[in-house]
């Protein structure tokens, strides 16, 4: 099994990568070095001979303060990031599949804060709503070509993420990175039945 994975260094990406080396296949971090904003960035993974057989979605950025001290610039940079990133990658992902009848996966982690009210973090929950919404669509378009779409959403994981957003929080009874990771793998390899839904981790 195949795998790409974006945002790999450190936190759910990183956990994720380290769960799926037990799926014995080829793991290909995207790190910010690569950078998902840009439209290219997994362009040179995808010249190797090998069929891709997963990708997920998983870099992603926040930043915290209420709509009137946002600055466009934050606006703007959480978009590029969390939104354009995932479909930077997912274009040239369907593209790889389409062209060898590739019947891959694509799984975008969104967040339980795209599903309701975010004060003080209503850019970044915009972003994660765009990226559910865009999961809802791109399924049904890849139906057809046997390409599933899964969008999960966890709530809060014990990552540097969540820990910036709220250093107050119980970090012991939290969500861990691990948590996530068995969730994505258990997806990957039992998810055939499932489809375009919006899968919850609590
Ligand atoms: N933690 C939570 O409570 C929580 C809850 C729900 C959903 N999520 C989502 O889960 C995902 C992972 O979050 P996390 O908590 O593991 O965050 P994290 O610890 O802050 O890690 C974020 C990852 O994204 C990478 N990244 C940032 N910008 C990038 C770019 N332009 N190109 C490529 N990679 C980039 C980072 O790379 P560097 O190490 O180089 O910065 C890092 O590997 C995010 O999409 C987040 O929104 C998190």
């Amino acid at each position: 099994m195949n795998i790409i994975i974006t945002g790999s260094s450190r936190g759910i990406g990183n956990a994720i990568s380290e769960r799926c080396i037990k799926l014995g296949g080829r793991i290909y971090g995207v790190t910010t070095k690569t950078d998902v904003r840009k439209s290219n960035c997994i362009d040179y993974i995808l010249t190797d001979p090998y069929n891709i057989d997963v990708l997920i979605n998983n870099a992603g950025i926040i930043k915290v303060g209420n709509v009137s001290e946002l600055t466009s610039y934050d606006w703007k940079k959480q978009f590029n990031v969390n939104v354009h990133g995932t479909f930077n990658c997912c274009k040239t992902y369907i593209k790889h599949c389409i062209e060898r009848k590739i019947k891959g996966k694509i799984i975008n982690i969104a967040s339980t804060a795209g599903l309701g009210a975010r004060p003080g973090r209503a850019a970044y929950a915009a972003t994660k709503a765009a990226i559910i919404n865009f999961s809802l669509s791109l399924a049904e378009e890849l139906k057809d070509y046997g390409i599933k779409v899964y969008c999960v959403c966890p709530s809060a994981v014990d990552t540097d993420m969540r820990h910036y957003i709220n250093p107050d929080d119980d970090f012991i009874n939290m969500l861990k990175p691990a948590d996530v990771a068995d969730f994505v793998y258990n997806l990957i390899i039992n998810g055939e039945k499932l489809d375009g839904q919006i899968l919850t981790i609590k």
